[in-house]
């Protein structure tokens, strides 16, 4: 496979630009664009999910060698229910599969896999294999998938909301003690750090009520590249766009022993 050498040499450049001690610890991504790939290429829509999937085990395992411990997918939005019956159908019945291929491997790489969202409207039988996934993968530590389903950012903000206006009620928490800690601690990533990167791809420039709070200080990567065209190349590549980026959370860069004033005059 003269072509996969190829790739192999440009990614391997690649890598060697990665400054291994600035990896993020999670990457949360987007994966937009599956039903334009197909378009394109005059194929049904279902075919830009399929490739979709071996996108992501080809991100999965490039972001565990880099050393990242946590990656966070959207693999379908609250908003996604308004799709063609045939289209929902069909990625309810390929989560189901991929599942059900997969598990084993994940398991065997000490993968652990979550699913975020209310699950409540699924099928019973993708419920059952997700929650054996869950349970199966539950001890596994050196690295953690999250996917997304049916996850609505603002629903989670309201469903936090919601238990807290509850907890306050009935006196269990004064409206004082409501802080970011305790909010933070009821979403449905608790105790999981927020990204420090999230990439998009298809070139849209939305969040899409996606992790509408644990975005809040997080790096966008916006990829031109359709996600079933995603790779471990285009994934390098937002890695090191992310480490070229100087995080500041609000506030400055280090001033070291320069004082506010000094700094207007210098700028
Ligand atoms: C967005 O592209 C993609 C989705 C809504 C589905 C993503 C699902 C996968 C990649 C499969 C993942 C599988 C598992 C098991 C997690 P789009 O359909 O919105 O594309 P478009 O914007 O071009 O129409």
């Amino acid at each position: 496979m003269i072509f996969g050498k190829i790739i192999d040499k440009k990614n391997n450049e690649l890598s060697k630009k990665i400054d291994n001690k600035k990896v993020p610890e999670h990457v949360a991504i987007i994966m937009d664009g599956n039903g334009r790939w197909a378009t394109k290429k005059g194929l049904p829509r279902s075919f830009g999910h399929n490739k979709g999937v071996s996108v992501l085990k080809e991100v999965l395992k490039v972001s565990k060698n880099l050393g990242c411990k946590v990656l966070t997918v959207y693999a379908f939005s609250t908003e996604n229910w308004t799709r063609p019956t045939k289209e929902v159908d069909y990625l309810i019945n390929l989560f189901n599969q991929v599942l059900r291929n997969e598990i084993q491997e994940i398991h065997q790489e000490l993968i652990k896999i979550k699913f975020i969202g209310d699950l409540t409207p699924f099928p019973e039988a993708l419920k059952k294999i997700i929650y054996s996934s869950e349970s199966l993968t539950k001890n596994n530590n050196s690295f953690l998938l999250n996917i997304c389903i049916n996850y609505g950012g603002r629903q989670e903000i309201v469903k936090v909301a919601k238990e807290l206006a509850l907890q306050s009620s009935s006196g269990e928490i004064k409206p004082s003690e409501v802080n970011e800690e305790l909010f933070n601690s009821k979403l449905l990533t608790q105790g999981i750090k927020d990204p420090e990167l999230l990439i998009r791809t298809s070139g849209e420039k939305r969040i899409s009520n996606f992790l509408l709070w644990q975005l809040a200080y997080s790096e966008i990567y916006i990829s031109e590249v359709l996600w079933p065209d995603f790779n471990e190349f285009e994934f390098l590549k937002a890695i090191i766009d992310y480490q070229s980026r100087n995080r500041r959370f609000g506030g400055i860069e280090s001033l070291h022993n320069e004082s506010f004033e000094d700094s207007q005059c210098s700028s």
